[in-house]
């Protein structure tokens, strides 16, 4: 499989064999995970591997416990009904045989921190850190894994719904990274049969410009 096959054969898988996935492929994945591009090569990732059922399962828990709580804060029966039809799609590593966890911390951006002791605005200062670089930075990194989990036959799905539960899920498997927050996860093992097909793309027309 060439990078372009594996880019077209992966799609996000949510539900998978009950077969342990070799630390040695997880290794290999995240080796190439960290090939990526990062701004200013701050390689601000750090990854956290969960192999336990047990383990994963209760984060499925907490954050669907979360979900609830921030649940309540909807005013109606009907809009707390609509905030937890999503909760599938938060919790769709439960059983997974792996989920890699990913970590990221700020990107430091020496420029933001001359205009700030400068007195440059807000308005300005915003303006430096709206592309949300560390967050660009982990994408990229994330997107290395899943074209090198799809090559090695593996399924997986890029998450970051189950993140408003971080400081339980932190509690739960006892990771704390000064500067470290939760940003993303990915759920990893082999596909069960007859998964999702992958769903089409808008049309290149619509999402695509060319000024000559
Ligand atoms: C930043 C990001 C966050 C995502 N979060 C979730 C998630 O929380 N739960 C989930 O099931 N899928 C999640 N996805 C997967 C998308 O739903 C999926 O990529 C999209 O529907 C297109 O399908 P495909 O990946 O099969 O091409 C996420 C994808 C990205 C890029």
């Amino acid at each position: 499989m060439n990078v372009i096959e594996a880019i077209q054969a992966r799609k996000s898988v949510r539900k998978f064999k009950d077969e342990v996935v070799p630390k040695e492929d997880i290794l290999k994945m995240l080796e190439l995970a960290t090939e990526a591009p990062s701004p200013k090569h701050q390689q601000n990732w750090n990854f956290v591997v969960l192999t336990n059922r047990e383990i994963i399962n209760k984060m499925a828990d907490i954050v669907t416990e979360s979900h609830e709580r921030l649940g309540q804060i909807a005013k109606t029966e009907k809009d707390r009904k609509i905030h937890m039809s999503v909760i599938k799609y938060y919790t769709c590593f439960r059983n997974a045989p792996a989920v890699v966890m990913v970590y990221g911390s700020e990107y430091k951006m020496i420029e933001y921190k001359i205009l700030k002791e400068n007195d440059a605005s807000q308005e300005v200062l915003d303006t430096l850190v709206s592309p949300q670089s560390a967050a660009q930075g982990i994408g990229a990194a994330v997107e290395n894994f899943l074209l090198a989990a799809t090559e090695m036959g593996y399924g997986t799905c890029y998450m970051t719904g189950p993140t408003h539960a971080k400081v339980e899920i932190e509690i739960l498997i006892g990771f704390d990274k000064p500067g470290f927050e939760l940003m993303s996860m990915i759920a990893l093992g082999v596909a069960e049969e007859n998964t999702a097909p992958k769903p089409p793309r808008k049309p290149l027309e619509e999402v695509v410009t060319f000024i000559d």
